[in-house]
């Protein structure tokens, strides 16, 4: 599909996503972090780029916050800008995975539909879906912005879990939960991806 534009084509380079398999000693991949604002999308996502990197590999976040801020400043949260933000930062992250890179993408991405387009549009295996499975109660209990305080005034329309729905993944690859009512430290965290990545060849 070439949406809106006709007579273009696709150039193949020579050196290709294998090649820089080789030279990076790890295979690129999208690992997908959803879940509520304030469950610690961004804290895992710089927890496991920090491990990674202790480790050796190469990673990069694309935070959903942070990328609001440059090339999708232009959206906002209403159901259609929150449909395309998620688009164009899934096709980033599968240029950066393209590019051998180990891509951590954090962003709230509450509707089933948009995180299951990313993932049909990268290769096969390679879109790693991380939920953040901590309650609603918990994040709100947090409130590290403020934002759920302004949400329930009213002050902030349409927040997630609040006035906007969230629908949790159904059969993601891995999921952040509590320990005996207890959440798990970035580090744990991290660890737990990790493991992933090992045991599914991501990193040699
Ligand atoms: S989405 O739904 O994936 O497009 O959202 P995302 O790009 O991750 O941006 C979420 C951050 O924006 C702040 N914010 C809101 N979140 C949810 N709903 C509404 N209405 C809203 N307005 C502003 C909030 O700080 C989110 O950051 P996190 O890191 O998730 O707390």
């Amino acid at each position: 599909n070439v949406g809106n534009s006709t007579n273009i084509a696709w150039h193949e380079c020579p050196i290709g996503k294998l090649e820089r398999q080789i030279l990076l000693n790890q295979k690129g991949c999208v690992i997908w972090i959803t879940g509520l604002s304030g469950s610690g999308k961004s804290t895992l996502a710089c927890a496991l780029s920090r491990e990674l990197y202790a480790l050796g590999y190469l990673s990069y976040v694309l935070d959903g916050d942070n990328i609001r801020h440059g090339l999708n400043k232009d959206l906002c949260f209403k159901a259609e800008d929150r449909a395309e933000n998620i688009r164009r930062i899934g096709e980033v992250a599968k240029l950066f995975a393209d590019a051998g890179v180990i891509c951590i993408a954090s962003l709230i991405s509450p509707y089933r539909r948009d995180r299951d387009a990313c993932r049909a549009m990268l290769p096969e295996s390679i879109f790693i879906e991380v939920y953040m499975d901590i309650s609603l109660e918990v994040c709100e209990s947090r409130d590290a912005k403020g934002l759920y305080k302004l949400a329930r005034e009213g002050k902030i329309k349409g927040f997630t879990g609040v006035d906007d729905t969230y629908e949790p993944p159904l059969n993601c690859e891995i999921v952040i939960a509590p320990t005996d009512g207890e959440c798990p430290p970035p580090g744990t965290m991290a660890k737990q991806v990790i493991s992933y990545l090992h045991e599914n060849g991501f990193l040699k």
